[in-house]
């Protein structure tokens, strides 16, 4: 064997996408114990961070007795989890299925089909475990009837808007470019729950679990959709770029008709106006930029384009 050969790493060492697939079994939460959820709920704690919930902040609501407030945060724990399971399965799947189409020029070996699998099968538990934690909520709140449309988020009525009329790669590109935003956005997303520290702890710890997984994701992705990128032509590029930023936008966007549906869970009756209206008066929310930053510098995508992406209510 030459010194040559002795030194030199094998390509797999220097593939990220090929460390993290070998890695996959010992790392995500779909190989770990199931958590015994029972165990880690206490009746006594908020089910959900009361800052996080606009519906107290409204002018003209009155202060609310606490057995209103306490359903009104176990409402927005299972709205929050319903939100989590349409991105998922709106968004993200159809996506990773789309790369794993002949036609979609992705990078294409061993290693990206393995990890294309393995992302799948994390967000298909990543549903389990939104849908798994609810289920112990609506029983422990009587909150039974409860129950979201996966269509009325704002983020995916911002992938229909954004597809609408398109069809073949042009189509398949905003949804890929939409899951993109999702993955680079959904930690700091999860991160609001999971650095909790004064609600449920089956929550914080459910959430925290999620949010491991993610960060293998936001490599996988930022992996795959650069090879995309770089095989598109100058027009299918300013198209994904234009997608891209789009679904960072509707990643920012509020939410409004959910609300309603909470606050009725602790018998407050608001309207959607009132939300709008928060919306548009509130600071834009703190973003994680990190995830983004090294997206755009991957990508060689200027950061000024994202920047200047307009807040929608
Ligand atoms: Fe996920
Ligand atoms: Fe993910």
């Amino acid at each position: 064997m030459s010194t040559d050969t002795l030194t030199q790493r094998p390509s797999y060492e220097r593939d990220l996408l090929a460390q993290l697939t070998r890695r996959w079994g010992r790392r995500v939460a779909v190989k770990k114990d199931e958590l015994d959820l029972d165990g880690h709920f206490d009746p006594g704690l908020p089910d959900f961070p009361e800052h996080l919930v606009p519906v107290f902040a409204l002018p003209g609501v009155e202060p609310l007795d606490p057995a209103a407030r306490r359903q009104i945060l176990a409402a927005a724990w299972i709205a929050y989890n319903a939100k989590t399971a349409a991105i998922e399965n709106e968004i993200i799947l159809p996506a990773c299925r789309l790369m794993l189409e002949e036609r979609i020029p992705v990078r294409r070996d061993d290693v990206s089909y393995t990890a294309l699998h393995q992302t799948i099968v994390d967000e298909h538990f990543h549903i389990l475990m939104c849908q798994n934690a609810v289920g112990v909520t609506k029983r422990r709140r009587e909150l039974d009837g409860l129950a979201f449309d996966p269509r009325g988020w704002a983020v995916v009525q911002g992938l229909d808007l954004a597809r609408e009329g398109l069809s073949g790669l042009d189509r398949d590109l905003v949804e890929i470019a939409f899951s993109l935003a999702a993955e680079t956005t959904i930690s700091g997303f999860l991160s609001s729950l999971a650095t909790a520290q004064d609600i449920q702890p089956m929550n914080r710890i459910t959430v925290d679990m999620h949010r491991r997984d993610e960060s293998g994701h936001a490599v996988v992705f930022r992996e795959l959709a650069g090879s995309l990128y770089r095989s598109l032509d100058a027009a299918e590029r300013a198209l994904f770029r234009d997608a891209l930023i789009s679904g960072l936008a509707a990643f920012r966007a509020a939410d409004l008709d959910p609300w309603v549906g909470v606050a009725a869970a602790g018998g407050l009756r608001i309207e959607t106006g009132q939300l709008a209206e928060w919306a548009s008066a509130r600071p834009a929310p703190r973003r994680d930029t990190g995830p983004l930053q090294l997206l755009l510098d991957d990508l060689g995508i200027d950061p000024s384009l994202v920047e200047a992406v307009p807040r929608h209510g």
